[in-house]
C-alpha cells in the first residue's frame, strides 16, 4: 500500500502564522507536525510515501525529510499549486499510486491511541473498498458528518452540515483500493470550489464498498489547523510523553520498532541530535 500526506492547503483558520510558514511543519511540543500523519500511516505498514504541499514550502519539507533512507522508507514530493481540495490527491498521485491501494493522511491530523498500530495495519492487509475512521466530537460542523444505520454502517455522509445529523466526524485518514483514482477523476467540483473527500466516499458509499470504523474513545484525534486545537496537540503530547517517558510520534522509535531501520542506524541518529531527543534514542537501543 501507498500512502499519501497532505501538507499543503491555505492555512487561513491559522492566519497570521500560517502566512510565512507552512502549517505543519510547526511544532507540536518537541516535533515538527507532519511526523505524526507519517508515523501513523508508517505503523499501518506504509513505507512508500508521496508528500503533497504547495510549491513555495516543498522545498522545506524536503530538507526536514530528505528521501526517507535514514527512516527505511521512501519519500517522494509533489507541489498542489491551488488547494483545489483532498481528493486532488489522488490526481496528483495516480502516477505514484500506479495500480496500488492507497492511504491519505491529512498533515494535521494526529492520532493515538492503544492498538491503533495494529488495527490500521489489519486494515491494510485486507485494504478492499474505502475505510474511513469516524471519532465522535462535540461540535462535528466544520467535519464530514456520518450517520450510521441500526447496524453501525454509514448510510450517508454529509460534508460541513449546518444541522448534523449526528456526532460522528469523519477523521483525517482515509484508506481506499485502487478504485480511487478513477473516482476521484469523476467528482465534480464542489460549491466552494473542491474537490471533496467526502464525494469519493460517497461514492463508496453507493457502490456499497465504504467500511466505517468508529475510534474508541480512548483513542485520541486533534486537528491542530485551529489555534486552540494546535495548543491542545503540543499540551496532549507534552502531558502522555513526561508522564510516561516515552515519545508520540517518533519516526526513528517507529522505524526501530517495525524493523525498518537497526540499532547501530538509531545510533547514528541520535549523534544527530545532541538534546534530551537524541538522549530518548540512545536509550531505547540500551
Ligand atoms: P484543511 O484543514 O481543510 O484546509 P487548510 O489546511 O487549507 O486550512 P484552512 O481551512 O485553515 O484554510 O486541510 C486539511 C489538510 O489537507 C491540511 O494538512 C492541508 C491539506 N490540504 C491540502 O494539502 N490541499 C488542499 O487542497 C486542501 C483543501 C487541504
Amino acid at each position: 500500500m501507498k500512502g499519501i500526506i497532505l501538507a499543503g492547503g491555505r492555512g487561513s483558520r491559522l492566519y497570521p502564522i500560517t502566512r510565512g510558514i507552512s502549517k505543519q511543519l510547526f511544532p507540536v511540543y518537541d516535533k515538527p507536525m507532519i511526523y505524526h500523519p507519517i508515523t501513523t500511516l508508517m505503523l499501518a505498514g506504509v513505507t512508500d510515501f508521496l508528500i503533497i504541499s504547495t510549491p513555495q514550502a516543498l522545498p522545506t519539507f524536503r530538507e526536514l525529510l530528505g528521501d526517507g533512507g535514514q527512516w527505511g522508507v521512501s519519500f517522494q514530493y509533489a507541489a498542489q499549486g491551488e488547494p483545489r481540495g483532498l481528493a486532488d490527491a489522488f490526481l496528483i498521485g495516480e502516477e505514484f499510486i500506479g495500480g496500488d491501494p492507497v492511504a491519505l493522511a491529512l498533515g494535521d491530523n494526529i492520532f493515538h491511541g492503544a492498538g491503533l498500530g495494529e488495527q490500521l495495519e489489519d486494515i491494510n492487509r485486507g485494504n478492499q473498498g474505502a475505510t474511513i475512521f469516524g471519532y465522535t466530537v462535540a461540535d462535528p460542523s466544520s467535519f464530514g458528518v456520518v450517520e450510521q444505520g441500526p447496524d453501525g454502517k454509514a448510510i450517508s455522509i454529509e460534508e460541513k452540515p449546518k444541522n448534523p445529523k449526528s456526532n460522528l466526524a469523519v477523521t483525517g485518514l482515509y484508506f481506499y483500493d485502487n478504485q480511487v483514482v478513477e473516482i476521484a477523476k469523476s467528482v465534480e467540483p464542489s460549491k466552494r470550489g473542491e474537490i471533496e473527500i467526502t464525494a469519493v466516499n460517497n461514492a463508496y458509499l453507493q457502490r456499497g464498498q465504504l467500511d466505517l470504523k468508529v475510534l474508541p474513545r480512548g483513542t485520541a484525534w486533534l486537528d491542530a489547523g485551529t489555534f486552540d486545537g494546535l495548543l491542545q496537540a503540543a499540551e496532549y503530547v507534552h502531558a502522555v510523553e513526561k508522564r510516561t517517558g516515552t515519545k508520540i510520534a517518533c519516526p526513528e522509535e517507529v522505524a526501530w520498532h517495525i524493523g525498518l531501520i537497526d540499532d547501530a542506524q538509531v545510533r547514528a541518529l541520535a549523534a544527530d541530535h545532541r538534546n534530551e531527543y537524541g538522549d530518548y534514542l540512545l536509550r531505547l537501543v540500551g
